[in-house]
């Protein structure tokens, strides 16, 4: 209305005009009460259990009591006010319980949002321009370094695969053959509990791919090209060194991988206990603080007298059966230098993996000055923190969930992953009792 100059309304003339709003205001206010006569409680209340009140029913007095109440006419005064008094205390025993599962929640959501923002914060650094060296304290060196540049051109079946498969461009990946499919099958579906659905199987011959495909998990179907040197290792540890060069693919696609071999039973999704802030992120075979994150081993010569002691670093090595390695080229340049090395000696993969990790620079080597990181160990369980700690401790780790537990430490590896199912997951507190603390040969 507020349209004064040329508007077709502008044009009709005062009189017409103003008998006309009259005329609309009118209807407007018949319909109006009409509406409130049929509806007294407004279009937005639209239960349809309404449907069946009266339009002018009296909705006073006092509705907090429940039917319910009203039919326990034998009770006395105070029976019914004893027995309201214990349906409270019902209630409120309850509402408690569901408060407390919520504060539980939440604080695990904190420490997953918070891991989340120091892995981002991590990859912000990591493109900040040089800068001078701040005062003491404010320092800080690079430890995540940048992913690569996805090249697709590598191998455009596995960028489509993965793409289908991966969340955040991580996935986890397992290689197996025919002769491990019974724990591959617990594997999987340890993975499938857990609620992890970007995982994949590297089949390294038909067999295994159609009992993946069987089975819904997603398969890639690769040969198995055992290089000479790796040849007489025995097939365990064949299969283990091909895998750092099958891995590579996957990294120069600008995915991250949690590399996992298949006798580890999930407990938990492993993707929401990372901290994605090294290139490297492994499961530990040290069982304490000490052995898993480090320490200095004195040794002791006493022909040197005063000088007899000398300081030594130790720390157990990284399990490379199951590790997290992010797309950077420090990452892919550590695939190649093991794979290498593994082509032409005979050794074994887990060493060579560590030595290439831990090893400075020295006269006639330079060393790879990857960024790593150690796995809780209470968290990526080895079998032996399992066997011999918290099996034996069940005050102190009633309530404790691994994320995964991998079955390195003992031979009966298939034996003891079904024991692990049926302890956690069925909740059987005896499972484990019938395996001895080691192996016995
Ligand atoms: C082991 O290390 C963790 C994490 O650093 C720490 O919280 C814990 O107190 C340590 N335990 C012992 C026995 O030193």
């Amino acid at each position: 209305m507020g349209r004064k100059d040329g508007g077709s309304w502008g044009q009709r003339g005062g009189g017409v005009f103003s008998s006309r709003i009259t005329i609309a205001v009118v209807i407007g206010i018949t319909l109006g009460s009409l509406l409130a006569y049929v509806s007294p409680h407004g279009f937005l209340q639209s239960n349809p259990a309404d449907t069946t009140t009266k339009p002018f029913e009296s909705s006073g007095g006092n509705t907090d009591l429940p039917a319910s109440s009203f039919s326990r006419v034998a009770l006395t005064a105070d029976d019914f006010k004893y027995s309201k008094i214990q349906e409270e205390l019902i209630v409120l025993k309850k509402e408690n319980e569901r408060l407390l599962k919520k504060h539980i929640d939440m604080k695990k959501q904190i420490r997953e949002l918070s891991n989340e923002r120091n892995a981002a914060r991590q990859q912000v650094l990591t493109l900040v321009p040089p800068v001078k060296a701040g005062a003491v304290g404010t320092v800080k060196s690079l430890r995540t370094h940048p992913t690569v540049e996805p090249d697709e051109e590598v191998n455009p079946d596995l960028a489509k695969l993965l793409k289908g498969v991966a969340i955040n461009r991580e996935l986890i990946v397992g290689v197996s053959n025919k002769n491990v499919l019974q724990m591959l099958k617990v594997w999987f579906d340890s993975i499938k509990r857990s609620g992890v659905t970007n995982f994949l199987v590297i089949a390294l011959d038909d067999a295994t791919a159609e009992f993946c495909k069987e089975n819904g998990v997603p398969v890639y179907r690769r040969d198995a090209t055992i290089s000479s040197a790796q040849a007489g290792t025995g097939d365990n540890h064949a299969v283990s060194g091909l895998k750092f060069h099958l891995l590579r693919e996957f990294l120069v696609l600008g995915y991250s991988v949690l590399l996992s071999d298949v006798d580890i039973v999930y407990l938990q999704d492993p993707f929401k206990h990372l901290y994605r802030d090294c290139d490297v992120e492994s499961m530990s075979d040290g069982f304490d603080n000490i052995t898993a994150y480090g320490y200095d081993d004195v040794s002791d010569d006493k022909s040197m007298g005063w000088a007899r002691y000398a300081h030594t670093m130790r720390i157990w090595v990284f399990n490379s059966g199951l590790f997290f390695i992010r797309p950077t080229v420090a990452s892919i340049e550590l695939l190649d230098r093991v794979t290498y090395r593994l082509s032409k000696e005979k050794a074994w993969d887990q060493a060579v993996f560590n030595e290439e990790l831990f090893y400075p620079s020295h006269p006639g080597y330079e060393g790879l000055h990857a960024s790593r990181r150690v796995m809780d160990y209470y968290q990526f369980l080895n079998s032996k923190v399992l066997f011999k700690t918290i099996r034996k401790d069940p005050q102190n780790f009633a309530d404790h969930k691994p994320v995964t537990i991998h079955v390195n430490y003992h031979p009966d590896k298939y034996e003891r992953m079904l024991a692990i199912v049926d302890y956690y997951v069925m909740g059987n507190t005896k499972a484990l009792d019938k395996f001895p603390d080691g192996s016995q040969w």
